[in-house]
């Protein structure tokens, strides 16, 4: 079997198999060129043949273990009915946001993925053999953050706030979300992907109650469906920034998989997740552009560390625009060399 597909079916592997958060991206020059040739980030997405083409760009050049479809979290709120641009620096907008206005007054246009799934047929047919597919969403909680508040913001506040002001008309987006994003999903897997991942990037700002509220029970309610329509495709799980809650979140939300960021200390993520749980994760993305004896040493904390159950190597979080290619090769090299 494929070592990362295999890896989240729970078979520890010798080497383990790698994949980087934000694979296919601006750090490569290939990509760089391709967005300028379409226009920008969204004309890339919704082109098949481009998105297609940017996904396997990085197999090709590094010979990962897992393609991760191009696309992005906020592609559901676009088919939720938001406007989804992306201005030059300025990061993602969506709107109107729905701190203001009703999520009724929306109206959806699922008809914005279709583009995707074609996009993932392409896709699967053109990896080599030894390749996991991965599909991906964002989590309920960190998609609701950007269609509450219109926009990226710094600690969440505005959605926070609302979330605690009117629980009723926060819970009515979140089960929107959740409803689309296992369409959303279901779809990816129907079109050609082997597994998923569920991306919570702002986790992390919730007080605990909350998380069980907006993190754990959404994730849980999306990972039932899931297993209940393709038992055999795995799901991973990344809460960044949920430290202490993580046990919490992997026992309690059903996932397949649990995804680390960097700042775990991976030797306590290897002892209080289920013993048997894959671990993805969990190199800080600045070491790996420190490179030089401070990545070696951080590959090697991370290797021994989840040494002894099922590990995919990953970052803590996405690569980094200024990320040199050299160190991605002898990151690769560091990995694969190790045992
Ligand atoms: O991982 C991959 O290579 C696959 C594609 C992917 C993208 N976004 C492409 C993208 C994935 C998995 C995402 C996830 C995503 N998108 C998250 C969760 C993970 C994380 O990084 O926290 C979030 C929060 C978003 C929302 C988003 N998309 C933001 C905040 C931004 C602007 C900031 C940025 O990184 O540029 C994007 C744009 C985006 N999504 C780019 C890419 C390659 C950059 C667009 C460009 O080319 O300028």
């Amino acid at each position: 079997m494929k070592p990362l597909l295999a890896t989240l079916r729970g078979w520890r592997q010798p080497v383990p198999p790698v994949w980087l958060m934000r694979q296919a991206g601006r750090y490569l020059p290939e990509y760089r060129a391709l967005r300028a040739e379409k226009g920008g980030f969204l004309a890339l997405a919704t082109d098949p043949e481009a998105a297609a083409e940017v996904t396997v760009q990085p197999i090709r050049r590094f010979g990962f273990d897992g393609a991760i479809l191009f696309s992005d979290i906020l592609m559901v709120p676009a088919a939720l009915g938001q406007t989804l641009t992306f201005g030059v620096g300025e990061g993602p907008a969506l709107s109107p946001p729905l701190v203001d206005h009703a999520l009724e007054t929306l109206t959806a246009n699922p008809g914005f993925l279709d583009p995707v799934y074609e996009t993932v047929r392409r896709v699967a047919a053109a990896l080599p053999a030894e390749t996991t597919f991965l599909g991906f969403a964002g989590s309920p909680w960190t998609v609701a953050t950007y269609m509450v508040a219109g926009r990226g913001s710094r600690d969440q506040s505005e959605t926070r706030r609302f979330a605690y002001a009117d629980p009723v008309r926060f819970a009515a987006i979140v089960d929107a979300i959740v409803e689309s994003t296992v369409a959303y999903l279901s779809a990816q897997i129907e079109a050609g992907v082997e597994a998923v991942q569920l991306f919570d990037s702002w986790a992390g700002s919730l007080a605990p109650a909350q998380f069980e509220r907006w993190v754990i029970a959404p994730n849980a309610a999306i990972v039932s469906a899931l297993h209940a329509r393709y038992p055999h495709v795995p799901v991973i799980g990344f809460p960044k920034g949920a430290g202490g809650k993580l046990p919490a979140y992997a026992r309690e939300t059903g996932v397949d998989a649990v995804g680390v960021d960097e700042t775990v200390d991976p030797h306590w993520a290897a002892t209080h997740l289920p013993a048997d749980m894959p671990v993805q994760g969990n190199l800080d993305p600045l070491a790996l552009i420190a490179g030089r004896e401070t990545l070696e040493s951080a590959v090697s904390n991370v290797l021994e560390a989840f040494a002894d159950r099922p590990h995919i190597f990953n970052l803590g979080h996405g690569i980094l625009q200024d990320t040199p290619i050299a160190h991605v090769e002898r990151l690769l090299a560091l990995v694969r060399s190790a045992r």
